[in-house]
């Protein structure tokens, strides 16, 4: 099957050979040591060395330009109730470290797991009075990347027993479910080829330990979301809705092969 998949690829003229930076990603040389966890690969692992010197340095990676934003919106009141995230949660660099590394989380009152915006936009709705944050708004993306912040370097630990265990099984099955014109699974290229080059990329195993994450390619920052729905487009299939089930199912699938692999956001990725 894995010969078929390529074959298929490389007569859409996809695929090129070639393992670039595989030798660091197996052995764990030139520094990697940490982005790597049993046979987990952070996308960190993939990058060119000038793409993790911009992450690495909080002054040149641009996505601490949303952490800082997210950190005036934290304390700065919203809404009918008169709150600020603060009011309730106080010192986020407390309250909410270790926090992202669960999600997405089941949450009893509405009966299914939500990723973190969803939980953000529950607290902004309930608590607060205030309208949610729309999907992918300046503000949302903030707030997101301040709080996956606070949890930097920790390993990521989503829970998939219990009440998380059906979604956790859709997920999965969404991951190797072939879709698309190119019938594709999102396995097919972030397992089977894994390390071969796709294009200008080298196709890493598709982690999302550093989400939400500048990109080069948008000069923006981006959620999880949003980068799935580019994949979608790369398998010809039609993308799903922002904060749908789909989605939020498939993302907690993706933070359990993770598990393990510490939190970068926010990740400098091509
Ligand atoms: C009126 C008090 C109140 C305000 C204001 C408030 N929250 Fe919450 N928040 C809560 C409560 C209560 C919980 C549930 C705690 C739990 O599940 O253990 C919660 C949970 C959370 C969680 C999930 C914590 C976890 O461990 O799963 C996040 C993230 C969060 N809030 C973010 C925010 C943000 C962002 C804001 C500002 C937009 C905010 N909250 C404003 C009361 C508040
Ligand atoms: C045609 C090949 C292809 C398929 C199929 C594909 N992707 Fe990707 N994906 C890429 C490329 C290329 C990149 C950018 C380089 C890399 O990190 O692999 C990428 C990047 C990612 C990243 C970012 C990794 C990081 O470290 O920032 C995630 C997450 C991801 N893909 C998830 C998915 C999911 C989920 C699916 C299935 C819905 C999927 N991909 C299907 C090609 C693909």
């Amino acid at each position: 099957m894995k010969y078929v998949i390529a074959g298929a690829m490389v007569a859409a003229g996809l695929l090129a050979h070639g393992a670039v930076r595989a030798a660091d990603a197996q052995t764990g040389g030139d520094g990697l040591g940490k982005y790597i966890v049993g046979d987990k690969r952070s996308g960190y692992v993939f990058a060119e060395p000038d793409t993790r010197a911009m992450q690495d340095d909080d002054f040149q990676n641009p996505g601490m330009v949303w952490v800082e934003a997210g950190k005036q919106l934290w304390s700065t009141p919203d809404g009918a109730a008169g709150k600020s995230c603060q009011t309730c949660h106080g010192d986020a660099a407390t309250s909410m470290k270790g926090v992202a590394t669960h999600y997405p989380k089941f949450n009893p009152r509405v009966g299914k797991v939500i990723d973190l915006e969803q939980r953000i936009d529950m607290c902004r709705a309930k608590a607060l009075q205030a309208k949610p944050y729309p999907w992918e708004s300046h503000e949302l993306l903030a707030m997101t990347t301040f709080i996956k912040n606070q949890s930097r370097g920790m390993p990521m630990n989503v829970a998939v027993d219990g009440p998380a265990a059906p979604f956790f099984e859709k997920g999965k099955e969404s991951f190797y479910r072939r879709r698309g014109q190119l019938d594709l699974s999102c396995a097919s290229c972030h397992e089977t080829l894994e390390g071969r080059h796709l294009r200008a990329d080298v196709l890493s195993q598709g982690q999302t330990n550093g989400f939400p994450t500048y990109r080069l390619g948008w000069q923006t920052l981006g959620s999880l979301q949003k980068r799935i729905k580019g994949c979608d487009k790369q398998m010809r299939a039609d993308p799903h809705a922002f904060g749908s089930d789909e989605y939020v199912n498939l993302e907690l699938y993706l933070a359990w092969r993770g598990n393990g692999l510490p939190v970068e956001t926010p990740a400098v990725r091509k």
